[in-house]
C-alpha cells in the first residue's frame, strides 16, 4: 500500500519538488553550527523543505505544517525532528550515566517516556540513540554514548529504539529513532571532536559496529552520518559505508540524514566544492541534507550535467516520503499536534518520580571507607547533625540535566541543595558555601558553562572564598563536596586534555579533607576522570554524572541510604591520562605483563604507573556486599546447535537489601586472529534482600562466540574458551570449556 501511494505521489512530483524533500532545516532555534536561514516561510511555501528540527510545541508546529500543507502543490507534510537525547522536559541521566544502570527495561522506559512527552509537543523524529563506542575520555561526547563495550552498547541501542518507536511508528505517541553517528565518531584521534578516524576493518566490525547494527536490526527508522572520515572518505560521501555496508549487508531500508552541515564540511575535508560534495553524498547514499542546503542548491545542476542520476534523487526522495508515511503524516499531518495531550503528558509528577528513581540507579559508588580514626564507612549519612554542603556545583539547578538536554526547563531541575533540604528531615541542619569557583580561569569557565548553564562566580580573592567554606566545614559533622565538571565541560565540542577535576576545586577538596571531618565527594562528570588523588585521599566518592531534572533528590536518596547504589561503570576510569586509550577488552600482546605485577623489563607496561585502571569497566560498590560463586557449567564441550547453561550463585552477604550486576565474560584462547583478553557476553541485574541467595542461569551458544575474521567472515572457531563471572571486569571467577564442530 505504501509503495503504491508513494509511487503515485512521486509520479506527480517535479524534480525540484523531489529535491525540496531532501532539505532539512532548523526552525530558527539553531543549537549548533553556523548556518542561519532567513527566508524559512517562503522556502516552505515553495516546496523547498522536507522537514524541520528544533521547533517545538503543537501550536508552532501546526502553524509550520499548515504552511506546507496549505501552500504546496502536492500538500506533502513536513517531518519534525529534535535532539531528544535523554528525555524531553523530564530529563534522565546523560546516556553514559543511564548505561551505568545496566537495566534494559528501565532504559527502554526512559526512551518511551521521552517519546510520549516529545510527541505530545509536536515532534515525530528524534536524533537518538547515539551509540558511538568510545575509549577516549578526552572526547566530550563520551557523555552521550554508552561507554566502551560493543555488547552492552548493542543491548542499549535495541532498548532505546524499542522505547522510542514502540510497535507502531504511526501511533501518535511514538518517535522515529535515528541511530548516530554513523560511523566511528567516538574514535577520533586524541579525543578531539570531529577529528580524523583511522582503524582496521577487523577492529571496526568487531568492536565499533555492533551497536549501530543492533539498532538497525531493532528497526531504527533512520541513520545519521558522522562528521569523521573512514578510510580517507568522510562518512557523508562514503559509498562503502552508506551503501555497501548499511544498505546491502545490513539491509537497512530507512532514511539516511547527515549531521549538521556535514555535506558542506566535506569542502574543508578537501574532497571537492559544494556541488561536488553534494553529488558525492547523494550518490554514496545520503537522503537528507541537514541545514547546509548543498542538495537544494546544486543537485539540479548536477543532474543536468549528468553528475547524479534521477534514480539517486528518486531513491532519497522515496525514503523520506516513506518515513513520513510510516509516521502517519499523510493520513493526518497534525497527528502530533494535540495541545491537550501536551498539557497532560509533559513533565508529569509520575515521569519526574521515575526520573528520580533512574537517576539514583545510575550513580556509581566509587569508594566508601571510614574516615581515619572511625570504624564505619562514611555513607550512608545519618539523619541527624550538621552537613556542610560545599562546592561550586552544590547550588546549581541549571547544571543538573546535563549536556544535550535542549528542551528541558533548566530552572525546574533540582539542585543538590534543594534535594538535601527536601529529603534530609528535621533533625539535619544544612550549611552551605561555594568554596571555590568552577574553574579559576574566567575565560575557561565561560567556555565550560554555555547555553544558559552559567555557574555564578565569586570574584573575591579565592583564599577568602575558601576560608568561608572551611569555617562552615569545621562546624559540621560531615562534609558533602559537590565538585567536578560543569555539564558543558562534556558533550559536543567539549574535549579536554586534562581529565582531572579543575585545579581550584581540587585545592578546595584538599583543604576540606585536612579538616579531619568525614568527606563525601559528590562528583559531577560527563566522562571518566583521573581521580587518583581523590581515591587515595577522600573516604567516600559517589559519581553522579549528570542525573537529569531530579538529580538533587536522587543524590539525597542515595546519600541517606533510602536507595542503595547499584550503578556500574561502562567506561574504564584510568589512573592518569597517559594510559588512554584504556579499555577492558584489550588484546594480550606478545609480551603481556603477568597478573599482579607492576613492571617487568621488556614486557608491555609503563615505568611510572601500573597497567591497572583506577576503576575498571563494570565496577561499582553498594552499601551491602555480594558473594558471587564460580560459574558451574552443565557441559564442558559446546557443539553447534547446542548451548551451555552456566549457573551462578549470588548471595547478598551484607545487612541491607541491594542490587548487583552479575557480568559474564568469555575469552577465546586461540584464534585465527588475536582475540581480546575478555569480552562481555551477558549480564543480569539481580535484587537481593539482605542475606538472600539467588541462582542465576546464563547460556552460551556458538553464536555468542562468533567474531569477524581477517576476511570479515563472521565465524566461531573451535578450540578452548574461558568463561568468567563476577561483579566487574576484573573481579571474576572462571571455568573452562571447548567449542567442537
Ligand atoms: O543530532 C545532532 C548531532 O548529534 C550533532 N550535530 C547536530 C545534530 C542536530 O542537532
Amino acid at each position: 500500500k505504501m509503495d503504491v501511494f508513494i509511487s503515485d505521489l512521486m509520479s506527480k512530483m517535479t524534480i525540484e519538488e523531489k529535491i525540496g524533500q531532501l532539505n532539512l532545516l532548523t526552525g530558527g532555534e539553531a543549537i549548533t553550527g553556523t548556518t542561519g536561514n532567513s527566508d524559512l516561510e517562503n522556502k516552505v511555501k515553495r516546496g523547498e523543505v522536507g522537514g524541520f528540527f528544533s521547533l517545538t510545541t503543537p501550536a508552532r508546529i501546526r502553524k509550520v505544517q499548515e504552511l506546507a500543507v496549505n501552500n504546496t502543490r502536492l500538500k506533502i507534510p513536513l517531518i519534525f525532528g529534535l535532539d531528544v537525547i535523554h528525555g524531553y522536559k523530564t530529563t534522565f541521566p546523560i546516556p553514559l550515566g543511564l548505561s551505568a544502570t545496566w537495566d534494559m527495561p528501565l532504559i527502554e522506559k526512559t526512551a518511551r517516556i521521552a517519546a510520549e512527552e516529545a510527541s505530545a509537543d509536536g515532534i515525530n523524529w528524534t536524533f537518538s540513540p547515539m551509540v558511538d563506542i568510545s575509549r577516549d575520555p578526552r572526547w566530550g561526547r563520551v557523555s552521550e554514548g554508552n561507554g566502551e563495550d560493543p555488547f552492552l552498547g548493542a543491548e542499549i541501542a535495541k532498548a532505546m529504539v524499542k522505547g522510542y518507536q514502540g510497535d507502531d511508528l504511526a501511533k501518535y505517541n511514538t518517535l522515529m529513532a535515528c541511530v548516530k553517528h554513523f560511523a566511528l565518531y567516538g574514535a577520533g584521534e586524541a579525543g578531539r571532536d570531529y577529528n580524523t578516524v583511522d582503524m582496521s576493518k577487523v577492529r571496526m566490525y568487531n568492536e565499533f559496529m555492533p551497536p549501530y547494527k543492533a539498532a538497525i536490526e531493532a528497526g531504527a527508522g533512520s541513520v545519521m552520518t558522522s562528521f569523521n572520515e573512514i578510510d580517507g572518505v568522510p562518512a557523508s560521501a562514503n559509498q562503502w559505508l552508506l551503501t555497501d555496508l548499511l544498505r546491502k549487508d545490513w539491509k537497512f531500508d530507512g532514511l539516511v540524514v547527515t549531521d549538521y552541515t556535514a555535506i558542506n564540511e566535506m569542502i574543508d575535508h578537501g574532497i571537492g566544492n559544494l556541488q561536488e560534495v553534494s553529488a558525492k553524498a547523494v550518490k554514496a547514499g545520503v537522503d537528507m541534507d541537514m541545514v547546509g542546503e548543498g542538495f537544494l542548491t546544486t543537485l539540479k545542476k548536477s543532474l543536468d550535467e549528468g553528475k547524479v542520476s534521477e534514480a539517486d534523487i528518486n531513491r532519497a526522495c522515496r525514503l523520506i516520503l516513506e518515513a513520513k508515511y510510516k509516521l502517519g503524516l499523510f493520513e493526518d499531518p497534525y497527528r502530533y499536534c494535540n495541545e491537550e495531550r501536551a498539557k497532560t503528558t509533559i513533565f508529569t509528577p509520575e515521569n519526574r518520580k521515575f526520573a528520580r528513581e533512574v537517576a539514583a540507579k545510575s550513580f556509581v559508588l566509587l569508594k566508601n571507607a571510614p574516615t581515619a580514626g572511625h570504624t564505619n564507612a562514611v555513607l550512608p549519612l545519618k539523619r541527624t547533625g550538621t552537613i556542610a554542603l560545599i562546592g561550586p556545583l552544590a547550588d546549581s539547578r541549571v547544571n543538573m540535566p546535563g549536556t544535550w538536554s535542549v528542551s528541558t526547563d533548566l530552572a525546574k531541575a533540582v539542585s543538590v541543595k534543594d534535594g538535601l533540604q527536601q529529603v534530609a528531615g528535621p533533625q539535619v541542619k544544612i550549611l552551605h558555601a561555594l568554596g571555590s569557583n568552577l574553574i579559576e580561569d574566567a575565560a575557561y569557565q565561560a567556555r565550560a558553562t554555555m547555553f544558559g548553564r552559567e555557574i555564578p562566580r565569586d570574584n573575591r580573592p579565592k583564599e577568602q572564598v575558601l576560608q568561608e567554606a572551611i569555617a562552615i566545614a569545621k562546624k559540621a559533622d560531615v562534609i558533602v563536596a559537590a565538585l567536578g565538571e560543569s555539564s558543558e565541560m562534556s558533550g559536543e565540542s567539549s574535549s579536554r586534555t586534562d581529565i582531572q577535576i579543575p585545579k581550584i576545586q581540587r585545592e578546595l577538596l584538599e583543604e576540606l579533607v585536612k579538616t579531619g571531618k568525614p568527606v563525601v565527594l559528590v562528583l559531577f562528570t560527563g566522562r571518566p576522570l583521573d581521580l587518583s588523588w581523590e581515591e587515595k585521599n577522600v573516604p567516600a566518592i559517589l559519581n553522579t554524572w549528570f542525573g537529569g531534572t531530579e538529580t538533587g533528590l536522587a543524590i539525597a536518596d542515595v546519600l541517606f541510604g533510602d536507595v542503595n547504589p547499584s550503578g556500574k561503570l561502562t567506561a574504564t576510569f584510568p589512573q592518569n591520562i597517559g594510559q588512554i586509550p584504556m579499555y577492558y577488552n584489550h588484546k594480550n600482546t606478545g609480551r603481556p605483563l603477568a597478573e599482579g605485577k607492576w613492571f617487568t623489563k621488556f614486557k608491555s607496561n609503563y615505568l611510572d604507573v601500573s597497567n591497572e585502571p583506577l576503576y575498571p569497566f563494570g565496577y561499582g560498590l553498594s552499601y551491602t556486599t555480594f558473594d558471587i560463586q564460580a560459574p558451574v557449567l552443565d557441559k564442558t564441550t559446546l557443539r553447534s546447535g547446542e548451548q551451555i547453561n552456566i549457573s551462578v550463585s549470588v548471595k547478598n552477604t551484607g545487612k541491607v537489601d541491594g542490587a548487583e550486576v552479575v557480568q559474564l565474560y568469555i575469552r577465546d584462547l586461540v584464534g585465527s586472529i588475536t582475540r581480546p583478553v575478555k569480552e562481555l557476553k551477558g549480564f543480569q541485574k539481580v535484587y537481593l534482600k539482605a542475606g538472600e541467595t539467588k541462582n542465576l542461569t546464563f547460556t552460551l551458544s556458538e553464536e555468542d562466540l562468533m567474531f569477524y575474521n581477517s576476511n570479515l567472515d563472521f565465524v566461531a572457531e573451535p578450540g578452548d574458551f574461558k568463561v568468567f563471572v563476577g561483579n566487574s571486569s576484573t573481579n571474576v571467577k572462571s571455568a573452562d570449556f571447548k567449542l567442537e564442530k
